[in-house]
């Protein structure tokens, strides 16, 4: 991201109308958007004052209308590959939106988390997936904890040399302004929807206040007060909080959350409906717009598995993605997934490379070349994620640690999983083999730190060492 223009947007935000109203036309300097005739036809019923609700000017049935939802993406462009039936990713969601767009009209929003954390390398793989959303074109992404947690200065930033429509009622700065626009308000097929954003007050930073979410909603609604015919608001907040809010909110059609770990189910809490769409992005809430006055707004999960194509303009931005990372080759320090080693470390705290025991440990050397562990680079660059520092973490040996892999530009000789990734750094016991490993008589504890319940969920000890058994006393 350049750094070079002035920084004024803060004060646009200030002076700008509080209701931003986003027409279809806007997208069309994102991607291949094209406004559809009956896009066009509905507006003009709309601007002539209205016909009848669910019919068009030639008296045809209106085109359904969905709302398709996303949220907590943690990070997570693409599902890992490292187990089958892994769910999730944007090019599969931005399939699901592609097919649905065929036979209806869909609006798309995300309720936040999408980021993974906060390091130079999280930001990268934010702008990434944002990319990505902007191409789905995406009508608003609200802020969630992972978002605010990036500070003010690079949301405000990435508004700008993105265009990202980044949505918050009740994000604040820390005199009171807007940080972004509390809503957006999409005109399509006739109908005008708002997208207010809420965050939990429990993610405040010291850059940024965070307002109650209910009174920032009604606030937001009462300014847009006749723009629009129905009200979702996106809510980045815990289970608990999520029913809370849309049990005291009457006044909306749909709450959607939020980091609830496994997707709510869509129910009603009075005349609300209630969903959310988490845990890393594997799921879609899908709202469905009434389609006779009298009804109500429908809800449902969408689960995203393997029947889903991967969207080829999604492909195409995850190479892009990892041809960003392949230029700034990030060093593990710079990535947040590894913690500073505490100052006092020994200096023989040092990974010394599986080269170094192959004199004294051949038959040791030879069982591990012949394992998966020595192969576990070459999966990676079975599609370009070898770029990845989130993947390197654990596909390397000694990721971050004096001595181990460092990035993939500079760190040759310790990809894979080597000796020393369970073993522990052993450069002390090279020299002088009285020296015990780091992890003497304990690596079989260190498997779990890769072999989690994501990426190796049949992971069993006894079953998985008698697959790379090895030592003299093999256990
Ligand atoms: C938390 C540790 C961890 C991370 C992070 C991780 N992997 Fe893995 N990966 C594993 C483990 C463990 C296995 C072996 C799983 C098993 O067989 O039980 C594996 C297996 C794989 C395999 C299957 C290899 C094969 O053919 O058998 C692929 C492909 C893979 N990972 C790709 C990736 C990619 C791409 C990323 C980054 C997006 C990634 N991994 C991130 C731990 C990890
Ligand atoms: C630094 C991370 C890391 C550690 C620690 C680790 N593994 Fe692995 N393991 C991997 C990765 C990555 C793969 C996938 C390699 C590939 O095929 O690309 C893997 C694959 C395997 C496989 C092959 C699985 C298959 O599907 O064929 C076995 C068996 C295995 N590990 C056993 C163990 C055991 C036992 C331990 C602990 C003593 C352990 N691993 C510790 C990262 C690790
Ligand atoms: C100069 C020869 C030599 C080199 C080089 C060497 N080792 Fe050893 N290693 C030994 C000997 C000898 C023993 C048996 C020591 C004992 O049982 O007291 C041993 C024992 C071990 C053990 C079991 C005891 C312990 O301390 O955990 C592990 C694990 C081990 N080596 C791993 C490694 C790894 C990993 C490397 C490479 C980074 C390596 N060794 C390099 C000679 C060597
Ligand atoms: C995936 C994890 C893993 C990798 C990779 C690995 N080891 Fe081991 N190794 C173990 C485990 C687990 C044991 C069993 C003893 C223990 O728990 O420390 C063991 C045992 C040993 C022993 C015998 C220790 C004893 O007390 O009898 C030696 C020597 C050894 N490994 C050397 C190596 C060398 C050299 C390499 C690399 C070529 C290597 N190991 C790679 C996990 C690993």
């Amino acid at each position: 991201m350049t750094k070079s223009e002035p920084r004024n947007v803060r004060s646009a935000v200030a002076q700008m109308p509080r209701t931003f109203v986003l027409r279809h036309s806007d997208f069309l300097r994102h991607s291949s958007f094209v406004l559809r005739p009956s896009t066009v036809l509905a507006l003009l019923a709309v601007a002539n004052g209205p016909l009848c609700c669910g019919c068009r000017p030639d008296g045809s049935a209106q085109k359904p209308l969905a709302v398709v939802i996303s949220g907590d993406t943690a990070g997570w462009i693409v599902p890992c590959g490292c187990a089958a039936k892994q769910l999730g990713g944007l090019p599969r969601r931005a399939s699901y939106v592609r097919q649905l767009r065929d036979q209806e009209e869909v609006i798309v929003a995300d309720v936040g988390g999408a980021p993974h954390g906060t390091s130079p390398y999280d930001r990268v793989k934010f702008e990434a997936i944002l990319d990505g959303e902007l191409a789905t074109e995406v009508a608003a992404h609200n802020l969630g904890a992972a978002e605010v947690a990036l500070g003010p200065d690079y949301l405000e930033e990435l508004a700008r040399s993105l265009s990202a429509p980044l949505i918050s009622a009740n994000v604040r700065l820390a005199d009171g302004r807007p940080l972004v626009e509390p809503l957006r308000i999409v005109e399509t097929a006739g109908r005008r929807i708002a997208l207010v954003g809420v965050l939990s007050p429990r993610y405040a930073t010291d850059q940024l206040l965070i307002e109650p979410p209910r009174e920032a909603v009604l606030e937001a609604l009462r300014d847009a007060a006749g723009q629009f015919d129905s009200a979702i608001v996106l809510a980045y907040l815990p289970e608990g909080e999520l029913r809370e809010l849309a049990a005291s909110l009457p006044e909306v059609d749909a709450v959607v959350g939020g980091p609830t770990g496994q997707p709510v189910a869509p129910e009603l809490i009075g005349p609300t409906l209630l969903t959310s769409a988490t845990n890393k992005g594997k799921f879609l809430a899908r709202l469905d717009a009434p389609t006779a006055s009298g009804e109500r707004w429908k809800g449902s999960i969408v689960e995203l598995g393997d029947q889903l194509a991967d969207d080829p303009g999604q492909m195409a931005n995850l190479k892009r993605y990892y041809a960003r990372l392949a230029e700034l080759d990030f060093a593990a320090g710079r990535t947040g997934l590894v913690p500073p080693l505490p100052a006092d470390t020994p200096p023989d705290y040092r990974v010394a490379g599986s080269a170094a025991c192959r004199k004294c440990h051949e038959q040791e050397c030879g069982q591990w070349e012949r394992s998966k562990h020595a192969q576990a680079w070459a999966s990676l660059q079975k599609t370009g994620a070898q770029i990845d520092p989130y993947c390197q973490h654990c596909h390397t040996t000694g990721y971050g640690l004096p001595g181990g892999f460092v990035s993939a530009r500079r760190s040759a000789e310790t990809a894979n999983v080597g000796c020393e990734s369970c073993h522990g750094p052993a450069q002390g016991h090279v020299p002088d083999a009285k020296t015990r490993t780091t992890y003497y008589a304990q690596a079989k504890n260190h498997c779990l730190g890769c072999h989690d319940r994501e990426n190796s969920p049949d992971f069993a000890y006894d079953t998985y060492w008698a697959q790379i058994r090895h030592g003299e006393k093999s256990r």
